[in-house]
Order: structure tokens, then sequence, then C-alpha cells
């Protein structure tokens, strides 16, 4: 896969390809990622790349010229353009796995109030948010996406890490422990001491079970409940009106 990024911060998305799995990942050239300075599409002598909205308001517009030029650079029109923004369709685990798909992704990083209407029409296919929130960044939205996207692909983590995470699927995780079994006088749970698998697995189960009907119910609707997950939610509400 190539990742392709037009930014305005080049060294915002420079120090997360640099470091850590996605340089390693890049060195072995199971990606390819190219950062593009949409300021080098500049036009005018003070290179600017924003500007007053029409019809007033507060902040400011990326103006479509510099991004256009920047786009055709990279050969935009034939491929899947990302533009991170808060009015866009939410990022999940289901849409990270159709994104990376794609031979190539292009990601435009906005600023200020967002970008010029007409490029969206003419280039992007995919307005993404990454959550109910605004951040002033658009480069770490799309750093978001990014990572979402290319730890799924063959051979970035391992095909159990994938595996666990897709049985996890819906309900959240469960809690991690590694040495030493005492810390802080906080003792490792018993039953990941005892070496006995199938215990483990449903005393991890019972963890999901309980942070998820804790924190994020409503994941429950979307949850494929198992015979052995209904017994535990049975046990659950059975505690909680003995409490
Ligand atoms: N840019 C600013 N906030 C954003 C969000 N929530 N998702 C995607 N891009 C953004």
């Amino acid at each position: 896969m190539k990742v392709t990024v037009l930014t305005l911060f080049p060294e915002i998305i420079s120090g997360y390809l640099d470091a850590s799995i996605m340089a390693k990942v890049r060195d072995e050239g199971k990606i390819n990622t190219e950062v593009v300075q949409i300021r080098d599409f500049a036009q005018d002598r003070h290179r600017s790349c924003d500007d007053a909205p029409y019809g007033g308001g507060a902040g400011m517009v990326l103006k479509p010229e510099p991004l256009a030029l920047a786009l055709d650079s990279v050969d935009a029109s034939s491929k899947r353009v990302v533009y991170p923004t808060p009015s866009g369709r939410p990022f999940d685990q289901d849409y990270a796995g159709e994104l990376g798909k794609a031979d190539e992704l292009v990601f435009i990083c906005g600023r200020y109030e967002g970008i010029d209407q007409r490029i969206i029409d003419e280039y992007v296919t995919d307005e993404i948010s990454i959550g109910d929130y605004v951040i002033s960044s658009g480069e770490i939205a799309a750093l978001v996406i990014i990572d979402g996207v290319y730890r799924l692909l063959e051979g970035v983590i391992s095909r159990e890490s994938l595996e666990e995470e897709s049985f996890s699927r819906g309900l959240l995780e469960y809690p991690h422990y590694t040495r030493p079994a005492q810390f802080h006088g906080r003792d490792v749970p018993e039953v990941l001491l005892s070496g006995h698998h199938g215990e483990i697995q449903r005393w991890r189960l019972l963890k999901q079970v309980e942070k998820t009907v804790k924190i994020r119910p409503d994941l429950l609707e979307q949850v494929d409940i198992t015979e052995e997950i209904r017994n535990i939610l049975g046990e659950l509400e059975t505690a909680r009106k003995g409490e």
C-alpha cells in the first residue's frame, strides 16, 4: 500500500512515519509513504494557502488552487482521497478494513475552518470523522486513520493479535498483566497463574462482558450473544440484584 499525505505541517506526519513499527514496516517495503507540502504549490508571492470564508464568519479556509495542484501532482483523481473532518462518516474497525483494501490512499490534512468545498466535490472520495469532538489538527486525525489501517496489512502485526481482536469483536478488551505477580500490593488474578487455558478464556470473557456492560452497554446490541455470553450476563444480573 502507498499512503500519501498532503499537509502544511509535514514535520507532524514525518515524526510519526519515522518512528516505531511504522518506520520498520516502511523499511521492509510493506508500505510506501510520501509527504507533500501544500505550500510548495501556493501561487502568490506570500505563498498563502488560506483565505477568509465567502459569506463571512470566523476562521480561515484552505484555498482551492494550491490544494488542487498538490492533488494533481500525486495523480489523486484516480485514487481514494480521504479528507478527515468532524462532519465525515464515523471511522470504525470495519471502515479501517475497507480502506486497507485500497492500493493507495491520499490524505488531505485541513486546518482552520476546513477546505474549499469544491476540492471535496472534485477529489474527495471519503470524508471521515474520528469521533464526535473537534481537534485543531487534521494531521492528527489523518494519523489516527493511517494507524488504524496500516496495522491490518499483511505482516505488520501478528495474525494472532488480530485474531484475538476480532474474537473480542463488539466487546471491550479484557485486562492484561505481566511480571511481577505482585505490584504495589496488588496481585495478578490467580486464574492467570493457573496455566488452565479453558478457565483463563472463560475469565477473560467474563471481564470483557463485565466491562462492556459497565462502560459501553450500547455495544451489546451488535454483539453475537453466544450461550456463554448469555450465561455471564445472567450471572452479572443476579449479582447486581443481590447487591
Ligand atoms: N478534524 C478536526 N476534528 C476532527 C474529527 N473529529 N475527525 C476528523 N477530522 C477532524
